[in-house]
């Protein structure tokens, strides 16, 4: 595995300051009321930790965005960005460029078969818009089937996709996208009491949504493989190939959205390997390069690309497959294999933390549920565990997410950046990330459960 630099941390609160006061000046942040945040000024970052610029460290169980899969500061890397820099900083979309071409072909070869050509995006959003678009033109039908429990990105019609309350503020959005109930065993909408009855249920549930909208107006099923921010939820075995079936039985096309859960995060280059299956098109971003240059796409199956031989796809990006970051996707995809990334992950996440979660889930009263795979888990937090009535409510905000905020308190106070999203906390730390330092963040994590519990009963 990788050898990070060891950092070398200096305390700098004036510098510190300087960067504070001119990010409440100037900065205009993503998803934030202005006035009421405070931004931490970050000094520096290797491996799975970053500090500030008192010298405070964390271990990042968040990797950021989830997106930090190789780690911060990977020294082959970063050579590799600065090498790529000094020979071609910029060309535009219409040239063949060396970086973009080996990118491509990489992608592509692990993508599964028939998925052979790669539209290049500046990140998420920008591959979904542009997967539905795809899927539109392909069928010539206007309609697109997304789950209620998903993100998928901030763009017009990626954010009308998104089923999370992200979307409210966004509405009326682009016309034409429905959503629909997917797979949730632990809070199933289908009254499901096994897996095996909610993936029956769910795929008769698609069906029926399906039949009552019309086959004939439907482009696309936009799913995300493993759902992440809306609560890491694996879909039972059967699930993704049952809607294989349903897309080819309809002529609909099957988007898979992977920008989360791709490369590596499920312990697999691309999430639906773990199920074997095949969808027409894969949404990918994060992790194809961890965001050291932003960088997503589509990967586009032959039928799919076959529309846009003679036919002019209406679509582009200045930076599409912009070389520096197509270099670092390289670059990564070779550092993934050279150093085992995802076998880390798989042998972390079996010997680690499935076992170590199971356990936390038995001993504290708040911990409704441990679940996930790769290195994608989630605690679900409830105040009671028989009714599994959420520790704080749905989209709760202010004193209502007080408790969520209190153990996300503790967590930083023992110097562990945690993920939280409504009631539940998520262990997605780099895919780099040590069995001893998976263990260093599960004790801190375990410890700082001690507060959620107090809100049991
Ligand atoms: C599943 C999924 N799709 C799309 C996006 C949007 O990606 P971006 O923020 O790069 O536009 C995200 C971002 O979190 C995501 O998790």
């Amino acid at each position: 595995m990788t050898a990070f630099t060891e950092p070398q941390i200096q305390r700098d609160p004036a510098r510190g300051a300087d960067v504070s006061r001119d990010d409440r000046a100037h900065v205009f942040h993503s998803w934030s009321a202005q006035g009421l945040i405070n931004p931490l000024p970050i000094a520096g970052a290797s491996g799975s930790h970053f500090w500030d610029f008192e010298g405070k460290r964390y271990l990042d169980f968040s990797s950021q965005l989830v997106n930090v899969n190789i780690g911060y500061q990977h020294p082959r890397l970063v050579a590799a960005i600065q090498e790529a820099a000094a020979r071609q900083c910029t060309i535009a979309p219409s040239f063949a460029d060396e970086s973009r071409s080996e990118a491509a072909r990489l992608i592509a070869e692990l993508a599964p078969g028939g998925l052979d050509k790669v539209f290049f995006t500046n990140g998420g959003a920008e591959a979904t818009e542009n997967a539905m678009r795809m899927a539109r033109l392909h069928t010539g039908r206007h309609k697109v089937l997304a789950t209620y429990r998903s993100y998928h990105g901030a763009t017009a019609g990626s954010i009308t996709a998104t089923g999370d309350p992200r979307r409210w503020a966004n509405e009326p959005g682009v016309p034409g996208i429905v959503h629909f109930w997917g797979p949730y065993p632990y809070r199933s909408a289908f009254h499901a009491t096994t897996e095996q009855e909610e993936c029956e249920r769910a795929l008769q549930h698609l069906r029926d949504t399906i039949m009552v909208e019309g086959p004939s107006t439907i482009a696309a099923i936009i799913l995300e493989t493993v759902v992440g921010t809306n609560g890491i939820l694996v879909p039972p075995d059967g699930y993704l190939a049952g809607v294989r079936e349903i897309c080819d039985e309809h002529g609909i096309v099957w988007i898979a959205d992977e920008v989360m859960a791709g490369f590596g995060r499920c312990g697999e280059w691309f999430a639906v390997d773990h199920w074997g299956v095949t969808p027409d098109l894969i949404c990918f971003a994060k992790g194809v390069n961890s965001g050291y240059v932003p960088l997503g796409g589509v990967v586009i199956s032959q039928p799919i690309a076959a529309t846009f031989e003679e036919r002019v796809f209406p679509g582009g990006l200045t930076y599409s497959g912009h070389p520096l970051a197509c270099a670092s996707a390289v670059a990564s995809i070779g550092i993934f294999k050279d150093e085992g990334i995802l076998e880390n992950v798989r042998k972390v996440s079996d010997t680690v933390i499935a076992p170590r979660l199971a356990e936390i889930a038995e001993r504290h009263p708040s911990v409704g549920e441990a679940r996930g795979l790769g290195f994608f888990w989630a605690l679900e937090l409830v105040r009671d565990p028989e009714t599994r009535e959420p520790l704080v409510p749905y989209n709760a905000s202010g004193a209502a997410a007080g408790p969520m905020n209190e153990f996300m308190a503790a967590c930083k106070a023992d110097g562990l950046w945690p993920f939280v999203h409504f009631n539940r906390t998520h262990v997605v730390p780099p895919c780099t990330t040590t069995a001893e330092e998976m263990n260093e963040g599960l004790d801190i994590l375990d410890a700082a459960l001690t507060v959620a519990d107090r809100f049991v009963g």
